[in-house]
């Protein structure tokens, strides 16, 4: 199965930014963390887990990722960061390119911010997974697995 993990704006700067919100792992060091665990699944799921991973703080470039994702067949894991608030493109490119997406947070968007508590993808998301830092990658990979096995079939 291919998933892509697909990151929005501001995302570059995690590590460095609001630490105590987002914690202290750079994306790069997600992505490393992710390869593994995506290694592990693989064995242990008896599939071949095909890891893309992409940032872009430019809001028709994340549309681009995620159209191209969902053509390709490829499950999407996508932390859209603040346009997750704001982008009815982005909605459009899942629900029109007929991705199967999990939204991920690493903060309890809940927790924070009125702004915050809305989303303009959950709904044409699978599902969504906040509040759990790094580790809510790793959940959504475990989420999304079996939903691609299930639709290759
Ligand atoms: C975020 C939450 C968003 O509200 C925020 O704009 C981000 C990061 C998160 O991962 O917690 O950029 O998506």
């Amino acid at each position: 199965v291919s998933i892509h993990v697909l990151n929005g704006p501001n995302l570059n700067l995690l590590g460095r930014r609001e630490p105590d919100v987002y914690g202290r792992f750079t994306l790069a060091d997600i992505e490393t963390r992710l390869r593994a665990r995506a290694a592990a699944l693989s064995a242990s799921m008896g599939t071949t887990i095909e890891l893309t991973f992409a940032q872009t703080n430019i809001e028709g470039e994340l549309v681009t990722l995620v159209q191209n994702a969902g053509l390709a067949g490829a499950g999407v894991i996508l932390n859209a960061g603040a346009y997750t608030h704001t982008s009815i493109a982005l909605r459009d490119a899942i629900s029109g390119a007929q991705a199967l997406a999990i939204e991920v947070h690493l903060s309890n968007v809940h927790a924070r911010e009125q702004f915050r508590h809305h989303s303009m993808i959950a709904a044409v998301a699978h599902g969504v997974i906040a509040g759990f830092g790094a580790a809510s990658y790793d959940l959504a990979l475990e989420a999304i697995v079996p939903l691609l096995q299930e639709r290759a079939g």
